[in-house]
């Protein structure tokens, strides 16, 4: 019988693996058994990631690429056929963000911002497709954000990367449930990462987040992970084309 709480066997690569919620993540997926290839620009943070795991004999790997250019997705897809065959779980995690008002972005700016948080992601999944649909276990995971439902401050274009995010998850569920690819999104409200390092350094900062979550508090990365690693397990084989809102309740606060 299937043990519906392991990840033993799968093998899973997640973007933006080396620092933040995506290194919570592959640090999560390991723990329950998965053999894990991460995906980060700076090639130093990922070989030291991956030296940690590995230390512990854990089956991490990683490559240094950028998932918003084609060479880079071709180099990630190389690392991946050189690990072994086939993927069973996809965790699209990298994103990023510029804030500012509305008027001010240039072009320039919030296509980079579609480029890096929306299109890396279709184009991910579109080259992942092939090997996810020859996997009898297929989960894909995307990370959006309670930006994509609200307006949280994080200015315009990255609520609209996160958004469109999260329903292609529900278009590829229905388009992709015949080929046995589940595919879900999880969308954190603020968590403590090198990103929003900047902003939970101010102590005003966290009292806003504090009073505008019911917990009182920011997210932790673990607390995003195990949120991502439950929809990629056996268990979860009948959930797709969902978002899960792992926001301290802050989604569930009215006045
Ligand atoms: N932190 C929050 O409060 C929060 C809230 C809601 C949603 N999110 C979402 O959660 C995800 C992770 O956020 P985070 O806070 O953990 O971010 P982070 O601390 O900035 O970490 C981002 C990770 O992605 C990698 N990365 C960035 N751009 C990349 C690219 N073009 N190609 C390959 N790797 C890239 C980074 O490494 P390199 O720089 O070396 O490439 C790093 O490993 C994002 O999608 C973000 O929008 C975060």
């Amino acid at each position: 019988m299937t043990n519906r709480w392991s990840l033993t066997g799968r093998r899973a690569l997640v973007t933006g693996g080396s620092k933040g919620i995506g290194w919570a993540m592959a640090d999560e997926l390991l723990a329950l058994g998965a053999d894990v290839l991460v995906v980060a620009r700076n090639a130093d943070e990922v070989a030291a990631a991956v030296a940690a795991w590995t230390a512990q004999g854990l089956p991490a790997a990683g490559v240094a690429a950028d998932v918003s250019t084609e060479a880079g997705r071709a180099a990630i897809f190389a690392a991946v056929r050189a690990r072994g065959p086939g993927l069973d779980l996809l965790i699209n995690n990298v994103g990023t963000n510029i804030r500012k008002a509305f008027n001010a972005y240039s072009p320039a700016e919030y296509q980079r911002l579609f480029s890096v948080n929306l299109f890396s992601v279709m184009e991910m999944c579109r080259s992942a497709y092939p090997l996810l649909k020859a996997s009898a276990h297929a989960s894909i995971v995307n990370v959006g954000s309670v930006a994509g439902r609200f307006d949280v401050g994080t200015g315009a274009p990255y609520s609209l990367t996160k958004a469109a995010e999260e329903q292609l998850g529900r278009n590829l569920a229905v388009e992709w449930a015949p080929d046995g690819i589940r595919v879900n999104t999880v969308a954190p409200w603020f968590v403590r990462t090198p990103l929003t390092e900047p902003l939970m350094a101010q102590p005003e900062f966290q009292q806003k987040i504090a009073a505008r979550t019911p917990l009182g508090r920011a997210g932790e990365p673990a607390e995003i992970a195990v949120a991502v690693a439950f929809l990629c397990l056996p268990g979860a084989s009948y959930i797709t084309g969902q978002c899960l809102l792992a926001d301290g309740g802050m989604s569930a606060k009215g006045l």
